[in-house]
């Protein structure tokens, strides 16, 4: 039985959308969840209210607003990205203090961002050190790439990974392990950690869940294997990495190059074990070209 019983979901997109959707397939367990969105009114979040969810818009300047939506909540699951990681996810963690929330989760779901120091991924260490000043428990769950960073095209394509032509161009030699986990899978994981788990053991801990681990050359072996075709791949030399990484505008692509190349989006694994009946299905590569 869940320790907790009210869940905030803050922010509706891929992952808040999956939340929403989770917690509606197990209404069974008696817990209340709600959406907090800066607008109510898309359908999509009208399709989660249909479904159980309630519904709260939110001023993320106005500290009165969310300590409003966040009374009575036991814990707040932030999937904020980008833009709303920054004062918006600091503005929650302050208010869900004050409105007496018993357990952060904060927007994480990638890389292991402990002490993390890249602009790309600065915010969410600024939101440890927040939590940690506030006293607020937390718990962080690091789950590596999504696999959707390198088969969605418009993903794939400005990095290099091409499914559709065969042409991949890797940084460096493409041998380095990373971790793949799908939010279709983290999803219900975080889920089932958070309602069987004890307090004291999700207070201030650490998740570290590996739906599969392949280097880019391991999946390019995969995909000829599954499609037939020959690979058309090019290693990107030291020098055209750094170009690479000069030419690009946005943090996200001058930090994949690095992470990709050295195996930075690499997890532990060793959390896998609290769920043994786990399926990752929508992570593991060998399902992905099927
Ligand atoms: N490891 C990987 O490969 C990988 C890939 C993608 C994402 N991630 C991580 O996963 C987490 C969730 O990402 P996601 O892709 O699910 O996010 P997403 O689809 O972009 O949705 C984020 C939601 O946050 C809210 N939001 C966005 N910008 C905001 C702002 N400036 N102010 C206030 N609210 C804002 C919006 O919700 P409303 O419109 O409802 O307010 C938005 O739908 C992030 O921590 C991200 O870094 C990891």
């Amino acid at each position: 039985m869940s320790a907790y019983k009210t869940f905030a979901i803050v922010g509706f997109g891929t992952t808040g959308t999956l939340f929403a959707k989770h917690f509606a397939q197990n209404k069974e367990n008696g817990l209340k969840w709600k959406v907090l969105s800066r607008s109510v009114t898309k359908p999509e979040l009208q399709e989660a209210a249909s479904q159980g969810a309630e519904l709260a818009a939110v001023d993320y300047d106005s500290q009165t607003s969310l300590i409003n939506a966040l009374q009575g909540v036991d814990v707040v699951l932030s999937a904020l990205r980008d833009g709303g990681l920054e004062e918006v996810q600091l503005n929650l963690a302050r208010a869900a203090k004050a409105a007496g929330v018993k357990l952060f989760v904060p927007s994480e779901y990638g890389r292991n961002t402990l002490g993390i120091t890249e602009p790309y991924l600065i915010s969410k260490a600024n939101t440890h050190a927040l939590l940690k000043a506030l006293n607020l428990p937390y718990a962080l769950f690091f789950t590596g790439l999504w696999p959707s960073m390198v088969l969605e095209p418009a993903y794939g394509s400005v990095t290099g990974i091409n499914f559709d032509t065969g042409k991949f161009s890797l940084f460096g030699d493409g041998n380095e392990p990373l971790s793949w986990t799908a939010p279709e899978d983290f999803v219900p994981f975080v889920y089932h950690l958070l309602t069987t788990l004890q307090p004291s053991q999700l207070e201030n801990a650490v998740f570290q869940i590996e739906g599969d681990r392949k280097s880019f050359k391991q999946i390019i072996t995969l995909w000829e294997k599954k499609t037939g075709k020959k690979a058309d791949i090019h290693e990107r030399s030291e020098e055209e990495i750094q170009a690479y990484i000069d030419a690009q505008e946005t943090e996200l692509l001058r930090f994949i190059p690095r992470q990709w190349q050295h195996g930075g989006m690499r997890v532990g694994n060793e959390s896998n074990k609290l769920w043994p009946e786990w399926n990752p299905e929508s992570s593991r590569w060998e399902g992905l070209f099927a």
